[in-house]
C-alpha cells in the first residue's frame, strides 16, 4: 500500500476527485490544510481520513512554517505528497526534501500562465486552447517536469467562470490518473529531470513518453 498525503488550502475538489477515485494500492493517509477554514477538511474527515491544519499564520517565517508542515506530513510516512490547490510558495528545502514524490496541479498549459488568475489571463491573451498540467514540483513556482496535461477549447462567449469550470472538469480526470500511475510504480522522475511513464503493456525496462490527453 502506498501512502499519499494531500495538501489543500480551500475547496479541495481535486483532493475529493482523488479520494473518490479509490485508487487500488493507495491509502490517503492525511489531508492537511494551511487554512483552518478550508472546506475540503470537512470532506476528508467525513470520509475517515485524518484531516489536519498547520496554519501558516502561526509561524514567524516561511522556513518555520515549512518545517512544521514537513513534520506533520512525515508523521504519516508518505510515499507521495500531492498539492491540490495548496496556495503557498514552498521553500527550496521543503521541495528538495520531497524530490521525486511531490506533485502539483496547475490550471494552465504550463509553461504558459504560471501564477494566479490563469483563466482571466488566457482569455486576455486570446489563446484558442487552454488547460491544466500535473507536474513534479521543483523550486521554481509552477514549474517542473510535466507528467500529464489536458487541453480544452476556449469558446466564443467564454467568461472566466465558464473556462474555469471546463478546465476543472479535466483536472478531476488527470490528477487521479497521475496519482494512479505513481502508485502503480509506473511514474517516475529520472535523474535527468525528465518524467517517465511506463506503459501497462511495455516490458519492465520499456518506458514511453507521457501522453498528452486532448
Ligand atoms: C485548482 O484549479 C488548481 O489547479 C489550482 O487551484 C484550484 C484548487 O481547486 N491550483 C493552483 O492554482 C496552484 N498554482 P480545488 O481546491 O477545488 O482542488
Amino acid at each position: 500500500m502506498k501512502k499519499v498525503v494531500i495538501l489543500i488550502s480551500g475547496r479541495g475538489s481535486n483532493m475529493e476527485a482523488i479520494v473518490r477515485a479509490q485508487i487500488p494500492g493507495a491509502q490517503i493517509a492525511a489531508v492537511i490544510s494551511n487554512r483552518p477554514d478550508a472546506a475540503g477538511l470537512g470532506f476528508a474527515a467525513a470520509h475517515g481520513i485524518a484531516a489536519q491544519c498547520v496554519d501558516h499564520k502561526d509561524y514567524p517565517s516561511r522556513e518555520a512554517f515549512d518545517a512544521a508542515l514537513a513534520a506533520t506530513i512525515d508523521a504519516h510516512e508518505p510515499d507521495l505528497v500531492v498539492l491540490a490547490g495548496f496556495m503557498r510558495v514552498l521553500t527550496d528545502g521543503f521541495v528538495s526534501h520531497y524530490a521525486g514524490r511531490l506533485l502539483n496541479i496547475h490550471p494552465s498549459l504550463l509553461p504558459s500562465f504560471p501564477g494566479l488568475h490563469t483563466h482571466r489571463r488566457a482569455l486576455e491573451a486570446g489563446v484558442r486552447v487552454h488547460g491544466t498540467t500535473v507536474h513534479f514540483v521543483t523550486p521554481t513556482l509552477d514549474c517542473g517536469p510535466i507528467v500529464i496535461q489536458a487541453v480544452v477549447p476556449v469558446l466564443p462567449g467564454d467568461d472566466e467562470a465558464a473556462l474555469a469550470a471546463r478546465v476543472l472538469e479535466q483536472e478531476h480526470r488527470i490528477y487521479p490518473q497521475a496519482v494512479r500511475w505513481f502508485v502503480e510504480g509506473r511514474l517516475s522522475l529520472g535523474a535527468d529531470g525528465r518524467v517517465q511513464v511506463r506503459s501497462e503493456t511495455a516490458s519492465p525496462a520499456g518506458w514511453t513518453v507521457p501522453p498528452v490527453e486532448a
